[in-house]
């Protein structure tokens, strides 16, 4: 018998009593035909395969549920829409961490340890936010005893630390010097005050952390699913993120409410608008903001952000032009895309929020990271919690087994 291409050691459908390539092979020898054997790919099972993973059952969780036919999504079984009526950032993660509901609940920023503030001194100034963000969480992890099992007091410390340290960096790059911690304040006004050294009002920093509210966490998306990849193996809390963090980065993932802004200053004004976004999708362009692999139905974050947008004090001017260019986007969608629901995701209104709490939109993606903080966090408690080391299999593609030429 002829061996297969991984030899006969590793058959690729024992059950068979002969491997799926070999099959394949022979079945393509006996069949006529005028095509050059192909001595390059070998197809070696013919198990189900999607790429990207789409529609793959992955794992379990009970940390977030992502309806998106019906435009849902749930922290623990709490709609998303009243967790930011009723709930903070740091009551948030306490709930996706212990599984426990304490509107009270208090998690001031952290300290940077004297090496990580080192190394972020030691980065040049035109880093961008997300490598230092990733790189401080690294250096923060070498500081620390991260022992197996992570618990939710290293998720407590990490999800403290990375607004320290982003706040931090944004100073340093400016030549100004970091803020220390006030643990008087919760996370988000504490982030904001570290980056701007004066303590922001409420309406500004109830803003901020509806955004952080909206951001926490989205069921098994790419970074989430790296962090517990990494936790999976047995790894440290601190490697996951920073893992996760450089998944986000990607722009695939790391969300566009910077593009957002940019698109809403091309419009111009209202009466810009319906023209705009017809010449945009003519020119073969995606409207920023709208779309989702996973929602069909207004994303339940765009909405929840929306009421906070609309009812900040100090509303930025092109809010309503944001809005009104929303309406035209809808319409226009709709016409040209009858049997695909093209709604306005998180990413629309994301940005009108980011903008009016202060922040350039160079940070956009490394304040989205620190949003997600609670979701990573809590998945490597999940997942550490009934492990399994995360090891997929993958179809074989390529050529059979052969000499080395001589
Ligand atoms: N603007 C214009 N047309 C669009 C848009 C859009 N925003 N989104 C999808 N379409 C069109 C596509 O051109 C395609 O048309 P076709 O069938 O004629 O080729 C059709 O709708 C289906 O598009 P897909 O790419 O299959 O949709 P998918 O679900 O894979 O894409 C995605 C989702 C990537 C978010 C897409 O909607 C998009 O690019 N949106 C703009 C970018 C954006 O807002 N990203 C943030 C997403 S939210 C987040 O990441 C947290």
């Amino acid at each position: 018998m002829p061996l297969g291409p991984l030899g006969p050691a590793h058959p690729a459908r024992p059950s068979d009593g002969e491997p799926l390539a070999i099959a394949k092979q022979a079945r393509r020898r006996a069949e006529p035909s005028n095509a050059p054997p192909d001595y390059h790919r070998t197809v070696t099972d013919d198990r189900p395969y999607s790429p990207g993973l789409e529609g793959v059952i992955a794992g379990e969780t009970s940390l977030g549920y992502v309806d998106g036919e019906r435009g849902r999504l749930l922290y623990r079984g709490y709609r998303i829409g009243d967790l930011v009526d009723h709930g903070t950032y740091p009551a948030v993660a306490n709930l996706l961490w212990t599984g426990e509901w304490d509107p009270g609940h208090h998690l001031p920023t952290g300290p940077i340890p004297e090496a990580v503030l080192a190394t972020l001194r030691a980065l040049p100034r035109e880093t961008k936010p997300m490598d230092a963000l990733r790189t401080a969480v690294s250096a923060w992890g070498a500081t620390q005893t991260l022992d197996w099992p992570p618990t939710p007091e290293q998720a407590r410390a990490l999800t403290a630390f990375s607004p320290s340290a982003l706040a931090a960096f944004a100073r340093i790059r400016r030549g100004l010097e970091p803020v220390e911690p006030d643990p008087s304040l919760d996370l988000v006004p504490g982030f904001l005050y570290q980056l701007n050294g004066e303590r922001p009002d409420a309406a500004t920093a109830r803003a901020l952390d509806a955004y952080f509210i909206c951001g926490a966490e989205h069921g098994f998306n790419a970074s989430t699913f790296t962090a517990r990849v990494i936790i999976a193996t047995r790894s440290d809390i601190a490697s996951a993120v920073s893992g996760a963090i450089g998944t986000m980065k990607g722009p695939l993932h790391g969300g566009a409410p910077s593009e957002v802004v940019e698109q809403i200053h091309q419009v111009g004004s209202p009466e810009r608008a319906e023209a705009w976004v017809r010449d945009a999708i003519a020119r073969g362009e995606r409207l920023m903001g709208f779309g989702h692999r996973v929602y069909r139905a207004y994303d339940p974050r765009a909405a929840a952000l929306r009421k906070v947008a609309e009812g900040m004090e100090h509303r930025p001017e092109w809010l309503e032009l944001a809005i009104a260019v929303e309406d035209v986007a809808l319409r226009v969608l709709a016409e040209l895309h009858p049997g695909r629901a093209l709604k306005t995701n998180v990413e629309y209104y994301a940005a009108p929020v980011l903008m009016a709490v202060g922040l350039t939109p160079d940070l956009f993606p490394a304040t989205f990271s620190l949003s997600r903080h609670a979701g990573w966090t809590a998945h490597v408690l999940e997942q550490a919690a009934n492990n399994r080391l995360i090891r997929p299999d993958a179809r074989y593609v390529g050529p059979p087994e052969r000499d080395l030429p001589v």
